[in-house]
């Protein structure tokens, strides 16, 4: 049981962080504060993902991302995830799953659309669309945060970037729960459903494709990348999965981001007061709740040579999981971390987006449109009471809610 172990088996080897359990019932603090104390590098013998390495202190975590060509994110390894690529039918080629130099060709070919002057661009409709909605929810009623507030701006932002069909947007949120499920990629039970989608979401995207391929030119992503030079080097496949990971990479992490906020109202409600009277603390606490929130809890690796880490010989072929959600709790970088600061002086230094060549490239369009939101709900001078407790996902990668019922007192 997961709450048992937190609480403190003796056998080191026993303890499976990536038990979706932990999540659930919020017990990974204790757990990962016991594992950068007393085994950092950590080796699970046990449990559906086993066997694998734990990586929990920042340092160890940092080292890793700053060695890709040791520590590889390819498909052709194991992927990014705890859960084995290997065993998987349906693997898209995207970036965030090679290695260079063929990462770097392809990321480059989207980081144009995530510059300081892109994200100029795209506040406006962002902001439009946030300030819509949220003057159309309702004031002294009990609704579900995640699907009218979260899921939805979330799934605006990503339609507004790609200018994806607008009334098919919520495909978007199914398809992206369905791609980053790893629990239901690894049961047999629910595999051959989660393969059928992620099917029909490549025949959908293969779809847009298409009739993009004619048209001229506009300013969206995808029409960037259809136009990008790059591209001729991209075959259908690779564009097709880049575009996937962009919307899967975007969506889950928003959107639990957004829910996280709610979270640290309710959890912290002097840090919404502070925002009141010093909108300049806006920037730092969008830092501080992604930091708190840490959307992925983990990215993976794969050794592709023998190598040492904080002592622990590391073989060929072993799956490294670096557990974000830990680095950003480890007292050694920040000072009583498990609290919510919105001026905490280093919430920027927070590893909730990676470090190195695989550094989210969208980081800046998700905290634009956290940015946003805070802003326009403090212009409204709008409360947000956590009604009940938030039921959360079952999942050792996604760190996020499936309902959070609340009730705005003000607005
Ligand atoms: C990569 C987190 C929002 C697109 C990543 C990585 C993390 C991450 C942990 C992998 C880093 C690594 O392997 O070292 C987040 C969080 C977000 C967020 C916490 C929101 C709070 C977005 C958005 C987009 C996006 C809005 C695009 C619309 C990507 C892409 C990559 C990536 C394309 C691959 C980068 C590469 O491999 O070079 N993100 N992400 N992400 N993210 Fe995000």
């Amino acid at each position: 049981m997961a709450t048992k172990v937190a609480a403190g088996i003796s056998d080191l080897a026993a303890i499976d962080p990536a038990d979706y359990r932990y999540f659930t019932e919020q017990t990974w603090p204790a757990l990962f504060a016991r594992l950068r104390a007393e085994d950092p590098v950590h080796y699970c013998t046990e449990g559906m993902f086993a066997p694998y390495w734990s990586v929990t202190r920042y340092k160890d975590i940092v080292h890793v991302e700053a060695l890709p060509d040791i520590y590889s994110s390819s498909w052709e390894y194991g992927g990014i995830t705890v859960l084995d690529a290997l065993d998987q039918e349906l693997k898209f080629p995207m970036f965030i799953a090679m290695d260079r130099p063929q990462h770097t060709a392809e990321r480059r070919v989207v980081a144009p659309a995530f510059t300081p002057s892109e994200m100029q661009r795209l506040a406006g409709p962002i902001r439009a669309r946030t300030a819509a909605l949220l003057d159309g929810l309702p004031v002294g009623e009990t609704f579900d945060w995640v699907d009218r507030v979260s899921i939805e701006l979330t799934t605006q932002m990503l339609a507004i970037l790609f200018d994806f069909p607008w009334e098919d947007r919520r495909l978007l949120t199914k398809w992206s729960d369905w791609a980053g499920d790893v629990q239901a990629a690894a049961d047999p039970a629910m595999r051959e459903e989660r393969t059928r989608i992620l099917y029909e979401m490549g025949a959908y995207f293969h779809g847009l494709w298409q009739a993009r391929l004619n048209a001229p030119p506009a300013p969206d992503l995808l029409s960037m990348m259809i136009h990008s030079e790059a591209l001729s080097k991209m075959d259908e496949q690779e564009f097709i999965g880049n575009l996937v990971l962009l919307i899967v990479g975007g969506n889950d992490t928003t959107r639990n981001s957004m829910t996280g906020l709610v979270r640290t109202m309710h959890e912290f409600p002097g840090e919404w007061e502070k925002l009141k009277v010093d909108r300049s603390l806006i920037p730092n606490a969008v830092s501080e709740l992604i930091r708190w929130q840490t959307p992925l809890a983990h990215m993976r690796r794969t050794a592709k040579e023998d190598t040492e880490l904080g002592g622990k010989i590391i073989r060929k072929g072993d799956k490294v999981v670096m557990w974000y959600i830990s680095a950003n709790r480890d007292t050694e970088v920040f000072e009583d971390p498990d609290r919510v600061d919105f001026a905490r002086e280093n919430a920027r230094r927070h590893l909730s987006f990676g470090y190195g060549i695989h550094r989210c490239v969208g980081a800046r369009l998700a905290e634009l449109q956290l940015s946003i939101l805070i802003e326009e709900m403090l212009a409204r001078g709008m409360d947000v009471e956590a009604v009940a407790p938030p039921v959360r996902v079952p999942s050792p990668f996604i760190n996020g809610y499936k309902e959070q019922m609340v009730r705005i007192t003000k607005g």
